[in-house]
């Protein structure tokens, strides 16, 4: 499949997923909102970001191992949800999730998988957690959330970034729909598995009409009463927010803007992270996604905060060239990368990596990089 031995890097999937896939199909994987300025900014604030390594320390162990919700994985690194992932490969979600395994770390699955929670489940043991989409009807949500809880996972990504879809232009010219041989598997008995063409993108026209745009804090609180999972809040950006879920009572933040695919002109995550990080003063573990592509981004993200990563983009692409090997390369090679990182910082474990590893362009002026 493709000539994945020669890709050295996670970028390179796109390119050979791009020469594979349909237009429609990489378009949706691909894009951004509007002027896909933050999906940009995504990766290029990252380039704003220098290393101050310390040099003279005994790396000849290294431990890249991370502490997620209690669980142990093996690195700092997991998987965001994406949805739809048949679309890329015949397998979709059920090899990514054989591939977080198989690395030893967390897969999160969409609510929009084409696979169900109970097929992702079957694949065998591993760390997983749900991201969940909130439906108008709350008794598809009840349901959904006792099948993922009965299934196994063990955390509840609450996605709140997402009243309406962000406007992907490339869909609304595609009139992205989902393939018919395919479906949401999670909705399929509900009657709400189909993601039909429309004049505009079909996933905008589902997301208005399932999609509880009226969801506010005291939905979380609502959550909280049918499960006892913990409970991730996905999307926040700012420390008003981040105050917010401290209150709310959740396990934790995922720092992301969806990929740079519902607001265009906010910030790149790396830049919105440390906001977040002292608003809530460490009674909460923080996350990101968006735009990490390195090893050396993993590193960033943990200097500024973070107790962990998610990828997006990667995962799909690496899935589309290589179904479940080309995953577990992607997460392998960002891993390694991330241990060289630190070997080279002169970091040990991750509680090594501090905020004196890294200089921002808020600390001081850099030259800007292109990348
Ligand atoms: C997403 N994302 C997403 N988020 C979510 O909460 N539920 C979902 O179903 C999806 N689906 C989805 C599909 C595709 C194709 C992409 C690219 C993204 C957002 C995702 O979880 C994550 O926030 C971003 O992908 C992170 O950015 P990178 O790693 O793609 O740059
Ligand atoms: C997306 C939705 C499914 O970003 O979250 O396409």
């Amino acid at each position: 499949m493709g000539n994945m031995e020669e890709i050295t890097n996670v970028m390179e999937f796109e390119k050979l997923a791009k020469e594979k896939l349909p237009k429609m199909v990489y378009d949706y994987n691909a894009s951004g909102a509007e002027d896909q300025w933050t999906l940009a900014e995504n990766r290029n604030a990252f380039s704003r970001i220098l290393f101050r390594p310390r040099i003279l320390v005994d790396v000849s162990e290294i431990d890249v191992s991370a502490t997620v919700l209690g669980f142990k994985i093996s690195m700092p690194i997991m998987i965001a949800p994406t949805a739809m992932q048949k679309m890329v490969h015949p397998d979709g979600e059920i090899a990514t999730a054989r591939a977080a395994s198989a690395a030893g770390t967390i897969m999160t699955l969409s609510s929009w998988g084409t696979c169900s929670v109970e097929e992702v489940s079957s694949t065998g043991p591993g760390i997983r957690f749900f991201q969940l989409y909130v439906y108008k009807d709350r008794n598809v949500v009840i349901q959904l959330v006792r099948r993922a809880e009965r299934a196994g996972f063990k955390a509840i990504a609450l996605t709140v970034d997402t009243p309406k879809l962000g406007r992907r232009e490339s869909d609304i010219k595609n009139r992205f729909a989902l393939p018919p041989h395919l479906s949401l598997k999670n909705f399929e008995g509900l009657d709400l598995g189909k993601i039909d063409r429309t004049s505009d993108s079909g996933l905008a026209s589902y997301v208005a009409g399932q999609v509880d745009r009226s969801l506010c804090w005291k939905d979380v609180k609502w959550l909280q009463t049918i499960t006892s999972l913990p409970i991730l809040v996905k999307g926040v950006l700012t420390a008003e927010d981040a105050r917010m879920a401290v209150q709310s009572g959740v396990a934790g933040i995922i720092v992301s803007n969806h990929g740079a695919r519902q607001l265009d002109y906010v910030p790149a995550t790396i830049m919105a992270l440390e906001e977040v990080v002292k608003a809530v003063e460490g009674r909460l573990p923080v996350f990101l996604d968006g735009g990490v592509r390195r090893g050396t981004d993993v590193f960033k993200a943990l200097a500024l905060g973070a107790s962990g990563v998610f990828v997006g983009r990667p995962t799909v692409f690496s899935l589309a060239v290589g179904g479940e090997e080309g995953v577990r390369k992607m997460l392998q090679m960002l891993g390694d990368e991330f241990e060289l990182t630190m070997a080279l910082s002169g970091c040990r474990s991750l509680d090594e990596i501090t905020r004196n590893h890294i200089k921002t362009d808020w600390d001081y002026p850099l030259v800007h990089a292109k990348l």
